[in-house]
């Protein structure tokens, strides 16, 4: 069972390095890539800034216009606040000029939700949003947090709109649509992983997330690239169907250019 579900995770994920891109087949249709992690040696993606260069010449190579990038705050493993990330970036924008690349980038970040995240609302600290008052967030993947709602709750009280990071990674709500439903008529937005539609996370969260597709759940996607091997597979999903998939979809990411 093990060799079958490789060797399905493989086929899904082939990429030929070597290929051109078609022409007009990229992701320069979305426009906007809203979630990842390029701010380097904050979190867990880029660890230099050349990284950071590296996936941002792929990002500009795959049609991207314009980056939003989201560094996690999570106390335990990422404890950024406003003012690191705000530096970080800085950085990148500077790094980008200084080597001719051609794209628009900003930062916003990704809070976990976790009593950290609940004492920053109760202070009332400004948010770093994606776009107006839209804030990225995401929780435990191993299981619901006890505050998950009073977080939605406070947010939206503080004036501010959740984007539910991933959805389709939360295993534990797989096959439990009424949740997102629930989220959705609160007033959350849904952000879907393209890396998840490849097969990235493995079948279960492919079908999750292909199952939210077809029930018109999600309102954004997002890379969620944190490193090169995650670049390779966004190039190579634009080889297989997964990219109609996504193409024939009505994402709004086109709305955050900038
Ligand atoms: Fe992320």
């Amino acid at each position: 069972m093990f060799s079958k579900l490789f060797n399905w995770k493989k086929k899904e994920l082939e990429a030929d390095e070597n290929q051109p891109l078609r022409p007009g087949v990229d992701w320069s249709f979305l426009g906007a890539d809203m979630h990842s992690h390029f701010v380097p040696g904050i979190d867990d993606g880029a660890k230099t800034i050349e990284d950071s260069l590296n996936m941002l010449r792929a990002m500009k190579e795959m049609g991207y216009k314009s980056i939003i990038t989201t560094p996690h705050v999570m106390i335990d493993f990422y404890p950024n606040t406003t003012q690191t990330i705000t530096e970080g970036i800085k950085k990148v924008q500077d790094a980008l000029v200084e080597n001719n690349i051609e794209l628009n980038i900003k930062a916003a970040a990704e809070y976990y939700i976790d009593e950290y995240f609940m004492e920053i609302l109760r202070k009332n600290e400004s948010l770093l949003p994606v776009h107006n008052n839209e804030v990225l967030v995401e929780f435990s993947m191993m299981y619901e947090p006890p505050m998950l709602f009073d977080a939605i709750y406070q947010m939206q009280q503080a004036g501010y709109k959740p984007i539910i990071a991933h959805p389709e990674r939360y295993v534990f709500f797989h096959g439990k649509t009424a949740k997102f439903s629930e989220m959705k008529s609160r007033g959350c937005l849904m952000q879907m992983n393209l890396l998840a539609i490849a097969g990235y996370y493995g079948k279960g969260v492919k079908m999750a997330a292909e199952d939210l597709i077809k029930k018109g759940m999600y309102d954004y996607c997002g890379s969620d690239m944190h490193n090169m091997k995650h670049a390779g597979v966004l190039r190579a999903m634009m080889q297989s169907k997964d990219y109609h998939t996504i193409r024939n979809y009505p994402f709004l990411n086109a709305r955050l250019c900038f």
